[in-house]
């Protein structure tokens, strides 16, 4: 899988990266209640722009990237300079207030996440198949301090649940995944678009240690 990823942004088979920012981060970003200046996790960034619309509101980013190729040309597409410097296993590339990690997320450990206080998953979790997504969810709370919020871009399509990337992830998994270690609200589903793919979006805060209250409490938005 991984050199499946290396192999599509060497060829340019990057039907996923959007050109403008996506329209669920700039209407639902402002409505979560993530800390103001707090720094923001991207896990499987890509070369998104959302990255730099979170700078530009004033958020620390840390986006973690396997492909070079994707790092190398989000920086090169970017402005200000950029310095690189090597973090264990990871190679940093710093541009403005974005810096992105290069290497495996999985790889990225708590003692290198200290300051983060918000993720932002958009075709990060439907990147992933059926059986890395249990380990995807528990990796990213092991990350995150209690009370760190998200927003997830999930999708749904009628492929099946063996056919991706994109994976369809619906309401059920998302719950089953994420539901332990975060409290849940569906915010949004689009309507189909010509692929029948629909997009959910969801914030997720993140549960502290002997927090009261049943664990898996969801709130969900009418389709
Ligand atoms: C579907 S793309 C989404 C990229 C970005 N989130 C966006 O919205 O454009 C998934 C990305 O995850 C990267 N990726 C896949 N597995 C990874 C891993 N284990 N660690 C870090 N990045 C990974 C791929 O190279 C690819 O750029």
């Amino acid at each position: 899988m991984d050199n499946e990823w290396l192999r599509r942004w060497r060829e340019g088979r990057i039907g996923f990266h959007r050109d403008a920012v996506h329209p669920a981060l700039a209407e639902y970003w402002p409505t979560l209640g993530a800390v103001e200046a707090g720094k923001v996790l991207v896990p499987l960034c890509g070369k998104s722009l959302d990255m730099r619309w979170l700078a530009d509101r004033g958020h620390p980013v840390l986006g973690i990237e396997l492909a070079r190729d994707a790092v190398e040309q989000f920086v090169a597409e970017g402005h200000g300079a950029v310095s690189r410097y090597r973090q264990g296993v990871f190679e940093v590339y710093r541009q403005g207030s974005v810096e992105v990690w290069c290497g495996d997320f999985f790889h990225f450990h708590v003692e290198q996440a200290l300051e983060l206080q918000a993720f932002y998953d958009r075709a990060a979790l439907i990147a992933l198949p059926p059986a890395t997504r249990q380990r995807y969810a528990f990796h990213l709370a092991q990350l995150l301090p209690p009370g760190a919020r998200g927003l997830l871009v999930s999708l749904t399509h009628g492929d099946g649940p063996e056919r991706g990337p994109p994976y369809s992830v619906g309401a059920d998994e998302v719950e089953r995944l994420f539901a332990s270690n975060f409290e849940l609200e569906r915010l949004t589903v689009t309507p189909p678009d010509e692929r029948g793919w629909r997009e959910q979006v969801w914030s997720l805060v993140r549960r502290g240690p002997g927090r009261e209250g049943p664990n898996g409490r969801i709130r969900v938005a009418s389709e």
